[in-house]
């Protein structure tokens, strides 16, 4: 397994990366990008999308949210606030430059937090995830989504060979299941509740935690 990525190589691949990205990744993705903001859609509410990027979510919320977008690529961060500047998403409240790992909302402060193709690349995954319940009310959900290792098989050969090379992109094709299911076992009042392989082909795997709401005192 290729060790997590670190901060500078990935500020330094979102960075070429974003005058590309949405012509590149927006149709690749648009399947998994779209999944993940339903479920969020349908919880509702203050929505927290962690690693925005260009914000090419923003076309699947509506008004039923209130969409807050974070992420460390001041570059990608741009194309997402000229977005914002059409008018065209209402919905967006804000979206800030900021480290997933150290998160400046309070306790609470989100019905829902999305992170699309974000999880595998992030310099400490579990670190993100514990921000991420965090700052996720009780009864609220964490939804990913995202590429993960196939474990097995040809495919998984072919992700092992791809890890090394495409690491200087700023990608990580072999980030096993197990690591955010293990997450979930080590996390107080954190549940999984759904893995989701999504069509066509099974490419994107959608994980949702719910974080149980703490039992009143006797
Ligand atoms: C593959 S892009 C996904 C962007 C967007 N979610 C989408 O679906 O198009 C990954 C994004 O995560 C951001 N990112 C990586 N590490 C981060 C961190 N520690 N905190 C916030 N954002 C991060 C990158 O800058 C990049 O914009």
């Amino acid at each position: 397994m290729t060790p997590d990525l670190d901060r500078s190589t990935i500020e330094t691949a979102y960075a070429r990366w974003a005058p590309i990205y949405d012509v590149i990744c927006g149709p690749v993705m648009l399947k998994g990008r779209r999944a993940a903001a339903a479920e969020a859609r349908a919880i509702g509410g203050k929505v927290l999308e962690v690693g925005v990027g260009t914000g090419l979510s923003f076309d699947d919320y509506d008004a039923s949210t209130e969409v807050t977008g974070i992420d460390l690529s001041a570059p990608m961060l741009e194309k997402a606030r000229a977005k914002m500047d059409s008018g065209r998403y209402p919905w967006v409240k804000q979206v800030l430059q900021m480290d997933a790992h150290r998160m400046s909302f309070a306790d609470a402060s989100f019905d829902c937090v999305v992170a699309q193709f974000v999880i595998t690349l992030v310099e400490n995954p579990e670190l993100v995830l514990s921000e991420c319940h965090r700052v996720v009310k009780p009864g609220g959900r964490i939804i990913l989504v995202n590429h993960l290792y196939s474990e097995v098989g040809v495919a998984a050969a072919v992700e092992r060979w791809t890890a090394q090379r495409t690491r200087n992109l700023g990608l990580r094709p072999e980030f096993p299941f197990a690591r955010l299911q293990a997450w979930a076992q080590s996390t107080k009042e954190a549940v999984l509740i759904e893995r989701r392989k999504l069509r066509p082909f099974g490419l994107y795997t959608l994980v949702c935690f719910e974080k149980t709401p703490t039992p009143l005192a006797a």
